[in-house]
């Protein structure tokens, strides 16, 4: 397992901020700014395979450094900014985000801003679940809403393989129990499914967490950068997972509300809540509402986008807040992105011509 990274100095927060007004921000397919997703750390204590397989990300990896993350008042200015655009939720991500000094109180800062419409911004976040046993309490304190958990096995053996650190499944379950004690409603849980090493786990996840309160959600095995051999054949499409569950189970469809990723179901006696996030079989980039801020400062306006906007420059204590929100809004309205779709449209041609499927974007950079 890795060392928690050295703590970065932050300068003091400034809690109860006013955010200004401005016009909705679209893009130029329509689609509104609404979802801020801040990586808020690249490092992680986990490899796993599908997203930090450790032959790539060793001991030798350049990870920024503490000087090269923003920290929390930089991070504050940014989403500041998006909130002023017309952002309503911001899910913190890594990386691993609770890796990183201090989480609390940016959280803190982050909840007590308020949105357009005078509401509590949303906070949520994405999370591994090692460290959410002792975090939970105080996370919802700080003013977190609700977490999601991955989760890929619950078999031990097959869920240290794929975390690849040895990292025991008890001890994410106690994150996902402290999260639900702690009232992080809903809480999420995400397995990635890769055939051939936990597509055997769908049904004991299902049975396990049927009556849980918690959402279960099965997610496709995307091509990132990481992980060698990626190929159409790993990834076991979500109607086959749904095929698997409904093998045991009737399910009924349960409305998708505007610009989320997974289709959700419900099992027929009401126990369980089950998403499928079909970004390879059905990619949804038609109605994508999500900006996503690495760490690094840079903003990525789709998750597999290879150029980014540096926002560094607009950061400084000099710069007045309006410069910022403007390059962030132009940046926006000039988005066209809907990579997900396009990669599907020309798979089978690339996969015919024997090609290299395409650029792939770091997960643990821009925060899956
Ligand atoms: P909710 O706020 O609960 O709707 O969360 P979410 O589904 O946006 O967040 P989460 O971090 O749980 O996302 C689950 C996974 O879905 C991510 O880790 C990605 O694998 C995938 N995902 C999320 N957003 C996108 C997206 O915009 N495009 C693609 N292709 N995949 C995405
Ligand atoms: N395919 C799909 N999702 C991935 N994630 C990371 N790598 C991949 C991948 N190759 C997502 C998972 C995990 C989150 C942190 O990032 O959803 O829960
Ligand atoms: Fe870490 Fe999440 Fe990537 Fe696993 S999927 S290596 S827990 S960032
Ligand atoms: Fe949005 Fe890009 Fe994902 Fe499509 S691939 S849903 S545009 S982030």
């Amino acid at each position: 397992m890795q060392a928690a990274p050295a703590q970065t100095q932050h300068a003091p927060l400034a809690p109860h901020a006013t955010v200004p007004t401005d016009q909705a921000c679209r893009d130029r397919l329509g689609r509104p700014l609404r979802d801020l997703r801040l990586s808020v750390i690249d490092q992680c204590n986990f490899r796993c395979t599908y997203c930090m397989p450790k032959e790539r990300f060793g001991r030798d990896y350049p990870f920024l450094t503490a000087q090269q993350r923003l920290s929390d008042t930089e991070l504050l200015r940014i989403v500041r900014a998006f909130v002023g655009l017309g952002v309503e939720k911001v899910r913190l991500t890594g990386g691993e985000p609770l890796l990183r000094k201090g989480i609390e109180a940016l959280v803190e800062a982050i909840a007590s801003l308020r949105t357009r419409g005078g509401k509590q911004v949303e906070v949520a976040m994405t999370t591994n679940g090692s460290l959410l046993a002792r975090k939970a309490r105080a996370l919802r304190d700080a003013g977190l809403g609700r977490v999601t958990v991955s989760l890929d096995s619950l078999d031990d053996g097959v869920f240290r393989a794929m975390n690849d650190v040895g990292f025991p499944v008890a001890r994410v379950l106690e994150g996902i129990d402290a999260a639900c004690a702690a009232g992080l409603a809903p809480v999420k849980v995400n397995c990635v499914v890769e055939r051939g090493t936990n597509d055997a786990q769908v049904l004991p996840l299902v049975e396990h967490f049927r009556g849980s309160g918690v959402t279960l959600r099965f997610i496709e095995y995307m091509d990132v950068e990481g992980p060698r051999g990626w190929s159409q054949s790993r990834v076991v499409p979500s109607g086959e997972i749904r095929a698997m569950v409904e093998r045991a189970h009737a399910l009924l469809p349960v409305a998708r509300r505007d610009a989320e990723t997974a289709s959700n179901y419900l099992l027929a006696d009401g126990s369980l809540k089950l998403g499928f996030i079909s970004s390879v079989s059905h990619p949804f980039c038609g109605d994508c509402t999500r900006a996503r801020v690495s760490v690094d400062g840079r903003l990525h306006l789709c998750l597999f986008a290879t150029s980014s906007v540096d926002l560094r420059p607009h950061l400084s204590a000099h710069r007045p807040a309006e410069a910022l929100a403007e390059a962030i809004s132009q940046a926006w309205q000039a988005r066209g992105d809907r990579y997900s779709e396009l990669r599907a449209e020309s798979r089978a041609e690339r996969l015919a011509s024997g090609k290299r499927q395409y650029p792939t974007v770091r997960m643990s950079l821009v925060g899956g």
